[in-house]
C-alpha cells in the first residue's frame, strides 16, 4: 500500500459519494431506541422514491446529542432530526423534496453543537464505522503512512511528547514520556495495550469513540507501536460494549485487508497486529496491573507499581498503555503536527476532552470541548442548565472525584484547576445535580459503588469501603452522631493512604469533597439526642447482607 494507493481509495469513495446522504446514528444509544429499524426505513423510503444514486442512507456513529435518539442527520446541509421513530423514517425522505417531516428538528447551529469542539470526536456521525473506505477519505491512516515512511520512531515519541497531549484515562500522565519510557527501556518483545474497560458510572466515551470510529484507535495505536517498538496490540474492552466489540472487530478485518495492519504495513519492516481482548465488566480491571493481568489469562486483582507497565507489563515486557481518547488524539497530532495540537487548551492541559454530560441537565451527551473551558459554559450553555431548577452540584471523576458546588462553576476545566479545588478531570464522566440531589446520599452512591468494585485483595480498601459506606448510611437514615462524622472523615484519609491501589485511594474522594462542599447537609442530618435507641444496621450489597468486616 502506497499513499497514491490510499488515496486512490478516498478519490473511489467520494466518487460513488451521492449529492445527499441521510446519516442515522446508529450508535448503541440509538440503537436501544430502534435506530437500526429507522435506518431500514430510510433506505427503503429513498429505494421506493427512486432516489438511487441521489440519496444513500447510511449508518454512522453519535452525533452527540444522546438523550434525544435515535438522531438523523442530512449531508451537505446539515439539517437533524430527533426522536425519528421508525415510522416517521419516510417522511425524512419526503422532507427533502419539502414535504412535512414527522419528526422533531433541531438546530445543528444551537448552543449545544456550536459550542464544542471536533477533534476526537471529528468523524463521529460522518464517516462509516463499518467501512474503511468512509474511514479512508476522511484522511484516515495518513498518519500512520506519515509516521512509519517519513518519521523515524524517535521523532512519533517527540512529536508526541511536543504536543503536550496527556492520558485521557484519568491520572493525565504525560503520554510523550510514557512512550519515550517505553521506547527506551530494553525487552525481546514489547507491548501496546488499548484500555476500554470504561467502568465509571455514566461514562460512555471510550464506548461511543470505538462504535463511531474505530480506525481512529487502531490508526493511534500502530503509530504508538512504530514508536514504540511494539509488533502486537490489545484492545481491553468489556463485554457489556458488544457493538464496540462487533465494529471493532471489522476494523481490525479490514485494515488487515489493506495491509494497514499485520506484517510490513505500509511496505515497510514494521509488523503490527491487534487483537481484541474481552473483560467481564469488574471496575478494577481498569487499573492498569489489573487490566494486564486479566489479558495474561490471570484474575484481574491490581499489583504494587514499581514496576510500571512501561517497565514489566505484560509476561514481563516494556507496555505502553493508554486510553481509548488518548489513541485517537495521535493520528491528528501527526497529521497536522503537535504545535497545531499544543495551540488547544491551557499551557498544562492541552488537545481537548469528550465528556459525557448527563444527570439532571437539560441536553444529555456527548461533549468535547477544549480544556481549560469553564464548567459553566459546558453545563449551562451546552448542557443547556437543570431541568427544572438551578445546579446544585457538578460531580466530575466518576467514583473517583468530586462534587463541585454551583459557587465554582466558573473553573475552567482541566487537570490542574479540578485538582485544585478537590476533584478529578477523571475519564470524562460529568454529573449534573439539581436542589433536589441528596449530597450524603451521592456520597453514599458512589462509595456503594467502590465497596461493591472492590477487589478484596488489600485491607484498608475491603474493610475500609465497607465501614464507610456503613457510616454514610448511618448518617443518611439519621442514625448518627458527631462521633461518626469524624470517624468518617479519619477512616476516609486512612483508607486513601494506605489502600493498594487507585480503586482504594480514590474511593473516599465524593465524601471528602461533598464533606469540603456540604458539610452542613451531613450535619442537618445528625442526631443530637445521644439516648435515642438505634436499630442494629445490617448493610447490603445488591440485597444480600454485606461481609462482615474483621
Ligand atoms: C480502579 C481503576 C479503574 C480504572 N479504569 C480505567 C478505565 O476504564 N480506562 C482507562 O483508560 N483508565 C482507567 N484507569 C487508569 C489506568 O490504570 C491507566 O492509568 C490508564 O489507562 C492509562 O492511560 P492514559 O495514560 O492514556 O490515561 C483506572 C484506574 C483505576 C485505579
Ligand atoms: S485498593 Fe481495593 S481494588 Fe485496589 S487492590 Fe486493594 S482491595 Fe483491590
Amino acid at each position: 500500500m502506497e499513499l497514491a494507493d490510499l488515496a486512490a481509495i478516498a478519490e473511489k469513495e467520494r466518487a460513488a459519494r451521492p449529492p445527499v446522504e441521510v446519516r442515522c446514528c446508529t450508535a448503541a444509544g440509538c440503537a436501544s431506541a430502534q435506530a437500526d429499524k429507522v435506518l431500514d426505513g430510510l433506505k427503503k423510503a429513498a429505494a421506493d422514491a427512486g432516489l438511487d444514486g441521489k440519496v444513500r442512507a447510511v449508518s454512522v456513529g453519535c452525533l452527540r446529542l444522546c438523550s434525544r435518539g435515535p438522531l438523523v442527520q442530512v449531508d451537505p446541509d446539515g439539517t437533524l432530526y430527533a426522536n425519528v421513530t421508525p415510522e416517521a423514517a419516510p417522511s425524512v425522505i419526503a422532507g427533502l423534496a419539502g414535504g412535512p417531516v414527522a419528526a422533531e428538528r433541531l438546530d445543528p447551529a444551537g448552543p449545544f453543537f456550536a459550542g464544542q469542539a471536533s477533534v476526537v470526536l471529528e468523524n463521529s456521525g460522518r464517516v462509516e464505522p463499518e467501512r474503511v473506505e468512509s474511514y479512508i477519505a476522511a484522511d484516515g491512516y495518513k498518519a500512520l503512512y506519515k509516521a512509519v515512511r517519513e518519521m523515524t520512531p524517535a521523532e512519533v515519541v517527540e512529536a508526541v511528547t511536543r504536543s503536550g497531549l496527556r492520558g485521557r484515562g484519568g491520572a493525565g500522565y504525560p503520554t510523550g514520556v510514557k512512550w519515550a519510557t517505553v521506547a527506551k527501556n530494553p525487552g525481546d518483545r514489547k507491548y501496546v495495550v488499548c484500555n476500554a474497560d470504561e467502568g465509571d458510572p455514566g461514562a460512555f466515551m471510550n464506548r461511543s469513540v470505538l462504535e463511531s470510529d474505530p480506525h481512529k484507535v487502531l490508526e493511534g495505536m500502530a503509530i504508538a507501536g512504530y514508536a514504540v517498538g511494539a509488533n502486537q496490540g490489545y484492545v481491553y474492552v468489556r463485554g457489556e460494549y458488544p457493538l464496540a466489540i462487533d465494529r471493532l472487530t471489522t476494523a481490525i478485518k479490514q485494515a488487515g485487508k489493506l495491509g494497514l495492519l499485520g506484517t510490513h504495513v505500509f511496505g515497510t519492516p514494521f509488523d503490527f497486529r491487534v487483537d481484541i481482548r474481552i473483560g467481564a465488566g469488574a471496575f478494577v480491571c481498569g487499573e492498569e496491573t489489573a487490566l494486564m493481568a486479566s489479558i495474561m489469562g490471570g484474575r484481574g486483582t491490581p499489583t504494587p507499581r514499581p514496576p510500571y507497565p512501561a517497565e514489566k507489563g505484560l509476561w514481563g515486557m516494556p507496555t505502553l498503555l493508554n486510553n481509548v481518547e488518548t489513541f485517537a488524539n495521535v493520528p491528528r497530532i501527526i497529521r497536522d503536527g503537535p504545535e497545531w495540537f499544543a495551540g488547544i487548551g491551557t499551557e498544562k492541559s492541552k488537545g481537548t476532552k469528550v465528556f459525557c454530560l448527563t444527570g439532571k441537565v437539560a441536553n444529555t451527551g456527548l461533549v468535547e470541548v477544549p480544556l481549560g473551558t469553564p464548567l459553566r459554559t459546558i453545563v449551562e450553555g451546552i448542557g443547556g442548565g437543570a431541568q427544572g431548577g438551578a445546579i446544585k452540584a457538578v460531580q466530575t471523576g466518576g467514583p473517583s472525584g468530586g462534587c463541585i458546588p454551583a459557587e465554582l462553576l466558573d473553573t475552567p476545566v482541566d487537570y490542574e484547576s479540578l485538582g485544585k479545588i478537590g476533584s478529578i478531570m477523571g475519564s470524562g464522566g460529568m454529573i449534573v445535580m439539581d436542589g433536589a440531589s441528596d449530597m450524603v446520599d451521592v456520597a453514599r452512591y458512589f462509595m456503594e459503588f467502590c465497596m461493591d468494585e472492590s477487589c478484596g485483595k488489600c485491607v484498608p480498601c475491603r474493610a475500609g469501603t465497607v465501614q464507610l459506606h456503613r457510616l454514610l448510611t448511618r448518617i443518611v437514615d439519621g442514625a448518627a452522631g458527631p462521633d461518626d462524622m469524624a470517624r468518617l472523615e479519619s477512616l476516609c484519609h486512612m483508607v486513601k493512604d494506605t489502600s493498594l491501589c487507585g480503586l482504594g485511594q480514590t474511593a473516599p474522594n465524593p465524601t471528602l469533597s461533598t464533606l469540603r462542599y456540604f458539610r452542613k447537609e451531613y450535619e442537618a442530618k445528625l442526631r443530637t439526642d445521644r439516648r435515642v435507641h438505634l436499630p442494629v444496621y445490617t448493610p447490603t450489597v445488591n440485597g444480600t447482607p454485606a461481609r462482615r468486616t474483621p
